[in-house]
């Protein structure tokens, strides 16, 4: 619960935020567009993305186990950067989130979910937003939810059962690591629908 009063102080426009922290929008953003661009196998954008998240250091000020976290974040970044396969890109954007969660357990703050989405999205962004959060019944919750939703009108059912049996199995990690695979293993079979044909 902490986490969520901390996000609300930050939100309130009088809260000191520029300078205390490495600044959020800074690292949210290309970690969304890493995550995004995974599921739809575009290497380029990963990489990309993967690049903006190493160039970004710590700011001055911070604590020692701050800076030791975002020095995780920009290694994540720098192996995104190179990543050169879909399956290597959803492994590298699980240790991405692994990385971002080292930081945000150690001060309890819970990343809330993104509002936009629809569909088996919105419960895949809960994933994502649990295993940025360290937050076990919210992954559970995720993996439930994802699960039980409506297979997409067209989609290849073969596909969907393999998502569904990965999400299965991830459902039941309970640490920060095993999530963090269990993410890369449900990022393959996103892939599976929504990345073009592999190349070569
Ligand atoms: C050095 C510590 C630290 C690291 C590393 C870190 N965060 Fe955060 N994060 C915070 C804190 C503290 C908050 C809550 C306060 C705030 O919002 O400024 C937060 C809040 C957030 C939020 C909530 C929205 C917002 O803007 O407040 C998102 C989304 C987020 N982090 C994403 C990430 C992602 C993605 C990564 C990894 C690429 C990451 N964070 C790495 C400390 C960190
Ligand atoms: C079996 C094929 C299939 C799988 C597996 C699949 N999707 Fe989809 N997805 C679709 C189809 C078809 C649509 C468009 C129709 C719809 O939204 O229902 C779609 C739509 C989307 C959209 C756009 C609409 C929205 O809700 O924002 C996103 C984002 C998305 N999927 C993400 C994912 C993620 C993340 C995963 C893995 C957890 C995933 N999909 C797994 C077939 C699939």
């Amino acid at each position: 619960m902490t986490g969520w009063v901390l996000i609300a102080a930050c939100a309130s426009p009088e809260a000191p935020r520029a300078g205390v922290l490495w600044k959020m929008e800074d690292h949210a953003g290309p970690a969304i567009q890493a995550r995004d661009a995974v599921i739809i196998g575009d290497l380029a954008a990963v990489h990309a993305a993967g690049a903006a998240l190493e160039a970004r250091g710590p700011v001055p000020g911070l604590s020692r186990e701050d800076r030791a976290a975002i020095a995780g974040v920009q290694m994540a970044g720098a192996r995104l950067s190179r990543v050169n396969g879909r399956a290597d890109a959803a492994g590298a954007a699980a240790a991405l989130a692994e990385a971002c969660a080292d930081c945000h357990v150690a001060r309890g703050v819970a990343v809330p979910l993104e509002a936009s989405g629809a569909g088996h999205s919105q419960p895949a962004r809960a994933m994502w937003a649990a295993l940025l959060s360290g937050d076990g019944a919210g992954w559970r919750g995720g993996a439930a939810a994802l699960a039980a939703a409506p297979m997409p009108t067209d989609a290849e059912p073969r596909a969907w059962r393999d998502l569904v049996a990965r999400v299965d199995v991830a459902g039941d990690a309970d640490t920060s690591a095993t999530r963090a695979a269990g993410y890369a293993s449900v990022a393959i079979a996103c892939q599976a629908c929504h990345a073009a044909e592999e190349p070569s």
